[in-house]
């Protein structure tokens, strides 16, 4: 048990430094949050891939499943084309890992070959380490076909263009002290000049659903494609908290409605 957890906890720092790489955003609010005396804890950590025989769910699972996830649930967004799977350590203080994939059988036959044709790219030598979760984009790819895809799903094209890392680390709020409430701490992210998603509201969910989440909004950065280099959103920042069941317990789950929202987050900024 315990050499898991050295293990996972191994891989967890490595997805929060590639994640820190491209999102320093994140790294900043973490420091404001610790300079105010607050324990930074994540709720989770959100990764995507395809729904492809080589890349699907497990192909990112089986190694948190190795060093001790177990699955929990699994959610369908159908406007999104996505189907998602969460899971959870005993441990209780490592994070959830959330973990989402586009299914290619309702996209377009453009995304469907598009993001065939990336997989077969990668080598299975990499889809079987323990760092295929934090390995970045494993293919080549233009400019050009990034915006196509990103005409239909936005989902595919951040995940062409990034490939596997991960697209946001959550911070558990239900950890923090004088940030506990959602409203203050998104108060206090605004007074720092961070730009909060607003796509349904700040606050996604509520009390009544058992999870209120937020987001930053992804910053722009710099991508390397092979027509140049090229400026688009990268990855956010996420806040949750969690509300207890009427058995007592914290809801652990996750809601579909909110997510189809904080999917947003990696939008193009109007
Ligand atoms: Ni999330």
């Amino acid at each position: 048990m315990q050499n898991n957890i050295q293990a996972i906890q191994n891989i967890l720092n490595g997805m929060w430094d590639d994640y820190c790489t491209l999102n320093p955003a994140a790294k900043k609010i973490y420091n404001l949050l610790t300079a105010q005396g607050e324990i930074v804890l994540n709720d989770h950590i959100a990764l995507r891939t395809i729904q492809h025989p080589k890349l699907g769910i497990e192909s990112l699972a089986k190694t948190f499943k190795k060093y001790g996830y177990i699955e929990k649930s699994d959610y369908i967004f159908k406007e999104k084309k996505l189907y998602a799977k969460h899971y959870e350590h005993p441990h209780s203080d490592l994070p959830k890992i959330f973990i989402s994939e586009l299914e290619l059988s309702k996209v377009s036959p453009f995304v469907q070959t598009t993001m065939s044709e990336l997989a077969e790219q990668i080598s299975n030598d990499l889809i079987n380490s323990d760092n295929f979760s934090y390995c970045g984009r494993p293919w080549k790819m233009s400019f050009e076909t990034y915006n196509k895809l990103a005409q239909e799903s936005e989902y595919a094209s951040w995940l062409a263009a990034f490939g596997f890392r991960p697209n946001h680390f959550t911070v558990n709020i239900n950890q923090l002290k004088k940030f506990s409430d959602i409203t203050v701490l998104n108060t206090f992210l605004k007074q720092n000049d961070y730009k909060l998603n607003s796509s349904g509201g700040e606050i996604k969910g509520s009390a009544k659903e058992y999870l209120e989440q937020s987001s930053t909004m992804a910053s722009e950065i710099p991508v390397a494609f092979t027509d140049g280099s090229h400026l688009v959103p990268g990855c956010y920042y996420e806040f949750a908290k969690r509300y207890a069941l009427p058995d007592g317990k914290l809801y652990q789950g996750f809601v579909a409605a909110s997510a189809d929202k904080i999917f947003e987050s990696t939008n193009k900024l109007k």
